[in-house]
């Protein structure tokens, strides 16, 4: 367990994308620069969806072409080639295609089968190629599903294999409504282990059962090393219904730190960033972590 974990920054796409509040381009640039001062490298900034399915991602272009002059990795999600033209406009050089490892919530998503998803990929990852841009290749609900239920690792296992194929570098596998428990996510890595390297996978936990960390510890014991995560547990995907956030970076870097793992992120940076974005919107952190540590500074403030 003692190397290295690569974190990917979620907060800025899958953290605001299912906000009420939206976040304007200046607040959600402010937000990454914080990111970045956090000592978090590589962020995903935004997408390039339909507008009228995710307003809140409107911008996005702006955002990217806001931030692209700092030192960082920043990813976009495209769901086709639509979406991979106006990235590829903004100097995107990693875009994140996205399906599903169940029917249901690959048509609620984005509206196509999980065969036709590909299919829109395919000219997507060929530009990408010509252009020196990466692609990483993301799948909804290999843990379970809100429309479809119990999802197989064999199925996960297949569309990881297909994306692999296709040539993503890196397929991050998304429990995206947080059902999993620590055996079932066991499982479902091996079965897609048997096809992609362990060091080609990312886990994408949300958080909404309370599962994530046990199960991102699972995965680490499978040999997993690259975390999706988002500051403030933030988020979730307005079309997996009851979805909560991204497991939070606060917790995932305790946890990591507190195991001797080196994250490169100042917590207090970190959750600098959190408080700021949190107050934008109108809530509180969902990240224990977070709000421990601000019970922890307002004690101290009063004293
Ligand atoms: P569609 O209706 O099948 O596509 O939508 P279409 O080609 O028929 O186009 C319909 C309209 O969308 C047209 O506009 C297009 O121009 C427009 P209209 O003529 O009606 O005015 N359009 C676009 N606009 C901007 N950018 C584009 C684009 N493509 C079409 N790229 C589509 C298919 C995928 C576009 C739509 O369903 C969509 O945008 N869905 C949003 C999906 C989404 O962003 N979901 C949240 C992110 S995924 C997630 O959170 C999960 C993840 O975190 C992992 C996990 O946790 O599991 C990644
Ligand atoms: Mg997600």
């Amino acid at each position: 367990m003692n190397d290295t974990v690569r974190i990917i920054e979620m907060g800025a796409r899958d953290g605001l994308q299912n906000e009420k509040t939206p976040v304007s381009v200046a607040g959600r640039i402010a937000f990454i620069e914080r990111l970045l001062d956090a000592g978090l490298h590589t962020i995903e900034v935004g997408a390039f969806v339909s507008p009228k399915a995710i307003p809140q991602m409107v911008g996005s272009d702006e955002v990217l072409r806001g931030v692209s002059h700092l030192p960082g990795e920043f990813h976009v999600l495209v769901p086709n080639e639509k979406g991979y033209e106006t990235a590829r406009a903004c100097g995107a050089k990693v875009v994140s295609v996205f399906t599903a490892a169940s029917e249901g919530f690959c048509r609620a998503n984005i509206n196509c089968g999980i065969a036709e998803s590909i299919e829109r990929f395919k000219p997507v990852v060929a530009r990408a190629r010509a252009d020196g841009v990466r692609v990483r290749g993301y799948i909804s609900t290999v843990l379970g599903c809100p429309f479809d239920g119990a999802v197989k690792p064999r199925a996960v296992a297949d569309v990881a294999k297909t994306l692999w194929d296709l040539g993503c570098y890196e397929i991050s596998l998304g429990d995206t409504i947080g059902v999993g428990t620590p055996t079932k996510a066991k499982e479902m890595l091996r079965a897609v282990g048997a096809h992609i390297p362990m060091a080609s996978l990312a886990m994408h936990f949300h958080d909404t059962y309370g599962q994530a960390l046990a199960n991102l510890y699972a995965g680490m014991e499978e040999g997993v090393r690259v975390i999706d995560a988002a500051a403030g547990g933030l988020g979730g995907c307005p079309f997996a219904p009851g979805a909560t956030g991204n497991v939070a970076t606060e917790d995932v870097v305790y946890m990591l730190e507190g195991m001797g793992i080196k994250t490169g992120v100042d917590m207090s940076k970190l959750l600098t960033a959190t408080n700021e974005i949190t107050a934008l919107i109108g809530r509180t952190p969902a990240s224990r972590v977070a709000n421990a540590l601000n019970a922890k500074k307002r004690k101290a403030n009063s004293e």
